[in-house]
């Protein structure tokens, strides 16, 4: 099986609202691999990175993208970060893979300053520059389309998503 979409981009970007729709309109499946990794684990992100550590969440995030990669032919949202890995960029290559992009200042005011993101605790925007300044050019390279999503509504970008894949 072949994800025939998978979205890739910073936690803010949309991904998960974006293959909702995305879903609904072409009438596939939608997987997310953060929701496969806390329905494995049976307990959330946030808790998995404070008990556990980020490196093993990696660990369970790589395990989880592997599995929808091979076993889902839908929509595939991946966690924001699951670009970092060898494994995962390698496993990507030749599939419909979509860039969300989206600049600071719409990604803090998606994820909200008071986010419970294990990774943006303590300072939201600081925190969001730096994973976009490291990540974008990951994103870039691994994607076959960036669709922009700047002041754009979900539904404006899922259908655009779905013009070019
Ligand atoms: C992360 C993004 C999150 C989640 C985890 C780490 C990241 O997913 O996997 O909190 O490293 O960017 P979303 O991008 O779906 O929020």
């Amino acid at each position: 099986m072949n994800p025939r979409i998978v979205l890739v981009g910073p936690m803010g970007a949309g991904k998960t609202t974006v293959a909702g729709l995305l879903g609904e309109a072409l009438g596939l499946a939608v997987r997310d691999t953060d929701r496969d990794v806390e329905a494995a684990e049976g307990r959330s992100i946030a808790d998995i990175f404070v008990d556990s550590g980020e490196a093993h969440f990696r660990a369970l995030e790589r395990d989880a993208v592997a599995a929808a990669l091979a076993g889902h032919d839908g929509v595939l949202a991946l966690g924001g970060g699951a670009v970092l890995d060898d494994d995962t960029r390698a496993a990507l290559a030749g599939r419909p893979v979509v860039f969300l992009r989206v600049g600071l200042s719409d990604a803090v005011k998606r994820v909200g300053l008071g986010s419970a993101r294990p990774l943006l605790l303590g300072n939201v925007r600081g925190r969001i520059k730096a994973l976009l300044d490291e990540r974008t050019p990951v994103y870039e390279a691994v994607a076959r389309w960036t669709v922009d999503t700047d002041g754009r509504t979900p539904e404006d970008v899922a259908a655009e998503v779905a013009k070019v894949v």
